[in-house]
């Protein structure tokens, strides 16, 4: 959601502006704009869509050799619609600000501002902010007590990072709520910011991963942090190259092949012969605790579904899965005997923060199962497992869902161990299973072919329902929501048994059913929901090791002696399909309409 880059130093500023915003680029891509300040001339660049036309738009330009310090943003619209005069920076007067985040109250503040003189141009919630910069600026004539003033009066959550003609050698930060990191760059006097660690790696080695409510003003003579006492520097990697797209068409692509490799990195040194080991877990967390909550979005959320069948079924707990967005307003009845998991590649996701955040605060011990260290959901939990993916690009997430499916599948047998509720040659056979997992990832050849070939026939019509049951329920609505987001067709997911109190009524030839038939599990009862459907004439993509008679088409997955190393092998088979069809569509695979990759608002 929105992603802000922040530089002062010798280096080009416009140079290491753009860099960095092309690493945030997969966050939002609605427009995106950059702030130059030179000897208190400021320069401003934006345009809609792209990072690509933004370039354009600087090449045609007639920029000065250097500047000073700049700021930028590439947005995700919130408030207001894509165009250009919302396209961040935001100007005052004499002031400029890049936001990431919501201002709640931005309404209020606005009426406010008007009423004193401020003039609006756009429809953003962001301007209220460098407005109310500029009024207390002109009261104070002191731009750190100005800028403190319109920190205090802002509700929501934001990252913001200002510069003004008033202090022409600073750049102002602060975050509540929205990620923001504040670097010490590899040279002398160099300072950078990002929102996320992608754009620094590389440049600078020491970091602080702000804490709400913390922020400052930095300026070639260094940083000075308003709570200086209580921030604490780390360091980042210094490699890039895990980032790039390594001969693939898109991110998505190189994500999907690169699943075999990352599930082993995400299994290293935590299975053995006879157990299961997380060094970032205590013994006793699982003391006095009756019942598991899982809480996420999106993917993440179909991941948690997943683990919701692996932890009743093999750890003999109780789990319930909620949407993460759902379980903040339903006012839930929380005891301290439930172990709340969240779940979410980002680590930035608000409801789900914010739900980890009420679980706590309702002395509830937490887990979060996520992909980016020092993010916030892993500095909130009480214990966080890592997935260790790398950085996933592609917006369609694909190494995300596979490597917290591995995690929390690996936790159901921990969990099952420690309760006594597993024997020891079934704990052995499920190992046994996961150690198999990177093969079951692997692409071949010939089912990305055949993805390839059959997704002609798969572009038009009314819909789709990808139907499974059991854990390849979780894995239908994963596979929709994939179709969904890249090919922008209807889809659903349903569990198969389901679909003849209601959705039957549908079928006709242009329904198109993608049946997920794993040999085992279940293979009987799905063969007759699919056969229901086959009946009544919707078309039958069949995804199975048995051949099936009744399916119009077919894709064979290999034969296997694990249902989760079938749901591995379907996942990919899936996550192609969806891609194939989105490049037939001649869409955008890595950067689909209207969407974000990290949604940091509710
Ligand atoms: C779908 C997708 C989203 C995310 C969701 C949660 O491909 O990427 O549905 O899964 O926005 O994000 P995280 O996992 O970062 O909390």
């Amino acid at each position: 959601m929105c992603g802000i880059v922040g530089y002062i130093g010798k280096q080009k500023t416009v140079d290491i502006l753009l860099d960095g915003l092309k690493e945030l680029e997969y966050r939002g891509y609605d427009s995106a704009g950059i702030a130059l300040l030179n000897c208190e001339k400021i320069s401003v660049y934006k345009a809609l869509g792209k990072l690509s036309n933004l370039e354009e738009k600087i090449q045609h330009s007639n920029l000065c050799a250097s500047y000073d310090l700049g700021i930028g943003h590439t947005r995700w619209a919130t408030h207001g619609k894509p165009t250009e005069l919302n396209a961040h920076p935001h100007l005052g007067e004499y002031s400029y600000v890049v936001h990431n985040g919501i201002i709640e109250n931005y309404k209020e503040l606005k009426e406010e501002l008007l009423s004193h003189g401020h003039k609006f141009v756009s429809q953003t919630d962001t301007e209220v902010i460098v407005h109310l910069f500029e009024y207390y600026q002109n009261q104070f004539n002191d731009c750190t007590q100005a800028f403190q003033s319109t920190i205090k009066r802002l509700e929501g959550a934001y990252s913001i990072l200002l510069i003004s003609k008033a202090c022409p050698h600073s750049i102002y930060f602060f975050k509540h709520g929205s990620p923001l990191i504040v670097a010490r760059g590899n040279n002398e006097n160099e300072v950078l910011f990002a929102s996320s660690d992608a754009p620094l790696i590389g440049l600078c080695s020491e970091v602080v991963y702000l804490e709400d409510g913390f922020g400052g003003v930095a300026s070639k003579e260094g940083i000075v942090f308003f709570n200086e006492a209580l921030v604490s520097w780390s360091s980042l990697p210094t490699s890039k190259q895990f980032a790039q797209k390594e001969g693939f068409r898109f991110f998505m692509e190189k994500e999907i092949y690169e699943q075999s490799n990352v599930v082993s990195d995400t299994m290293l040194g935590r299975i053995f012969d006879n157990s299961i080991a997380f060094d970032e877990l205590n013994a006793s967390l699982m003391e006095g605790i009756r019942e598991i909550k899982i809480c996420a979005c999106g993917t993440s959320y179909h991941a948690g579904l997943t683990a919701s069948y692996l932890f009743e079924r093999l750890a003999k707990v109780k789990c319930s899965v909620e949407i993460a967005s759902e379980f903040r307003y339903k006012e839930p009845l929380l005891s301290n005997d439930t172990l709340f998991i969240v779940i979410s590649q980002s680590g930035e996701t608000a409801d789900t923060l914010e739900a980890l955040k009420m679980a706590k605060k309702n002395g509830l011990k937490s887990i979060v199962v996520c992909n980016v260290d020092n993010s916030s959901m892993t500095r909130v939990a009480d214990y966080a497992i890592l997935t260790r993916a790398g950085i996933e690009k592609g917006v369609a997430s694909t190494k995300a869902f596979s490597t917290q499916v591995v995690v929390l599948w690996m936790l159901a047998l921990y969990f099952a161990k420690y309760k006594k509720s597993i024997d020891t040659q079934t704990l052995q056979n499920e190992i046994h299973a996961l150690r198999e997992v990177p093969s079951a990832l692997l692409v071949t050849n010939s089912v990305h072919e055949r993805t390839k070939r059959l997704s002609k026939r798969y572009l038009h019509g009314h819909g789709f329902f990808f139907i499974g049951r059991d854990v390849f329920f979780p894995l239908a609505l994963e596979g929709a929501l994939k179709l969904k987001e890249i090919s922008y067709l209807h889809a659903e997911g349903y569990p198969a048994g389901e679909m003849k109190h209601g959705p039957i009524a549908l079928a006709d030839p242009e329904l198109f059913t993608i049946a997920l038939m794993p040999q085992n599990l279940l293979y009987d009862k799905i063969k007759s929901n699919v056969e229901e459907l086959s009946a009544r004439d919707s078309t039958i993509c069949a995804i199975s090791p048995l051949s099936f008679e009744l399916a119009d088409d077919f894709i064979p997955t290999n034969l296997k002696n694990h249902y989760m190393l079938e749901f591995f092998e379907m996942l990919v088979v899936l996550q192609l399909f969806s891609m194939e069809i989105s490049v037939r569509l001649g869409n955008d695979v890595d950067m689909p309409r209207n969407l974000a990759k990290s949604v940091t608002v509710e």
